[in-house]
């Protein structure tokens, strides 16, 4: 299997995800509780990354099916024992056979985000949810520019920095009613996040592709450049170190 495409070609590996970003799954837990999974509800988990939420999904009554467009992702996936398929979430094949769509920490990758909501939109019964959240608006906003401002330092591409789609929740929200779903919550909601393994820790793993843009000699040095110019708002005196994550979460049914 190769990776399909996404935003900022992220090339994923299961093994760097679970050591660096543990936490993305342990903070799906209010989106979850959103979900409300019964038994026997027909589910679709949107970017399922490693499966561990689609576990919880599973454990809670629900028939799911898990796709994600990472091969080591839906790879780690399916050695949970899920059923996990490799797609892109940009060209869902679903048609009118799931009561929920499900996603977590993962739209925010799908920058054709009209073509998302189409393909979950089509994926649904009549009166089935669409139940997310992923990065809002101002997500990772000091991360970002502290990237742009390495660009612009090393002869990089700026424009690589923040490759996501980070709506407001006016604009996500016109774009799920012009679809045909009835919006019943959607709001921004300001997390600051620990991270375990540092600043360097979270490049490594989410940010990948903008430093293969580099010599590789050279990455290390572009590393320290913007862990340093972010040290003095993220880290604290403790040295423990916090992304100004910003979520989006939204309850749609279709109409
Ligand atoms: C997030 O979950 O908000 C996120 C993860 C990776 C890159 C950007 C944002």
């Amino acid at each position: 299997m190769t990776e399909l495409p996404q935003a900022g070609h992220q090339a994923w590996s299961a093994p760097t995800y679970v050591a660096n970003a543990r936490f993305v799954a342990e903070l799906g837990q209010d989106v979850l509780a959103w979900a409300e999974v019964r038994q026997g509800l027909r589910i679709l988990d949107l970017g399922c990354g490693d499966g561990a939420l689609t576990e919880k999904l599973v454990e809670a009554g629900g028939e799911v099916v898990a796709v994600d467009a990472s091969a080591s992702m839906v790879q780690a996936a399916r050695a949970l024992g899920l059923d996990a398929r490799m797609m892109s979430g940009e060209a869902l094949e679903f048609d009118n056979e799931f009561d929920l769509v499900f996603s977590n920490a993962a739209l925010h990758w799908m920058t054709d985000a009209d073509a998302v909501i189409a393909g979950v939109h089509r994926a649904l019964v009549r009166g089935g949810r669409f139940v997310a959240e992923f990065g809002g608006h101002l997500n990772v906003a000091a991360i970002a520019t502290a990237l742009r401002a390495a660009a612009t330092h090393f002869g990089g591409d700026p424009a690589l920095a923040s490759p996501w789609y980070f709506p407001t929740p006016q604009a996500h929200g016109d774009r799920l009613t012009n679809a045909g779903f009835d919006v019943a919550r959607i709001s921004l909601i300001p997390r600051p996040t620990a991270l375990p393994t540092g600043m360097a820790g979270w490049l490594k793993t989410f940010r990948q592709s903008y430093f293969e843009q580099y010599d590789k000699n050279d990455r290390d040095a572009v590393v320290n450049y913007i862990v340093d110019a972010l040290r003095p708002s993220l880290c604290d005196t403790e040295g423990q170190w916090t992304a100004d994550y910003v979520r989006l979460r939204f309850d749609a049914t279709k109409i």
